[in-house]
């Protein structure tokens, strides 16, 4: 079990140790991200990232997810059937960033890409959009390396903004949302993708007209 009272002494261990190694890999993870952007900001005098917000899933919705798939709560189980326990989302300025930030990663050799989802291509039917990636990344501890999962999503402030607000209302609605709500929401998404496209080209000729 991962977070009962009735979990014996050895199991809460294993369950701090577990929290402690999804942690770091979001340290991890959260360091190299600030580093490609402080990077850049050098370089190209131009920063991609916008922020960057990291979490470790609660205990309560790690149960839920491995009950809802069928499993036992268990560490064992977590660990390999939780891809999102850590998860970090990286909001960028504009859509040509997400790939720039996510070619960048995949270019680390310590990171090992599992999967990519591209929503952005290959958008949600509820309309949502976003790059992610499942990674992992080596965790150095005092006796042995741990490859730990970190689930990356990487959107721009205005698919962010989307997502957010959708979260919010899926919730209200525990999933089941009035057919008009979720078509007022596709047509939300379409807004929000206007939006970006504008504004990157107003950014690209903004640029050029730097360049000049
Ligand atoms: P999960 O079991 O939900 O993690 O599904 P999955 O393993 O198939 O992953 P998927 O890439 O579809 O989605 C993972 C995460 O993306 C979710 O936990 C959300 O944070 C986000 N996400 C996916 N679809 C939606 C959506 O329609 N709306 C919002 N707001 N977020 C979404
Ligand atoms: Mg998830």
């Amino acid at each position: 079990m991962l977070y009962q009272p009735s979990a014996d002494k050895e199991e809460l261990d294993r369950w701090k140790e577990v929290t402690l190694i999804y942690n770091s890999a979001l340290k991890e993870i959260g360091t190299k991200l600030e580093i490609l952007n402080d990077e850049f900001q050098d370089v190209h005098k131009y920063n991609p990232i916008e922020h960057i917000k990291a979490r470790m899933k609660t205990s309560e919705s790690i149960v839920k997810k491995l009950k809802s798939r069928g499993y036992e709560s268990t560490i064992e189980n977590m660990v390999e059937h939780v891809n999102d326990i850590a998860g970090i989302r990286v909001i960028c300025s504009f859509t040509s960033d997400i790939y720039r930030i996510a070619d960048m990663l995949a270019a680390q050799d310590d990171l090992r890409i599992l999967a990519t989802k591209d929503y952005i291509k290959a958008p949600k039917p509820s309309g949502y959009k976003s790059y992610h990636m499942l990674v992992t990344v080596p965790v150095f501890l005092s006796n042995r390396v741990v490859e730990v999962k970190v689930e990356i999503q990487i959107r721009t402030v205005a698919m962010d903004f989307w997502a957010s607000l959708e979260h919010k209302i899926y919730y209200k609605f525990e999933g089941n949302a009035p057919e008009h709500i979720q078509q007022s929401l596709v047509n939300c998404a379409k807004i929000v993708e206007q939006l970006d496209a504008e504004m990157l080209s107003l950014n690209n000729e903004v640029q050029s007209f730097v360049k000049e």
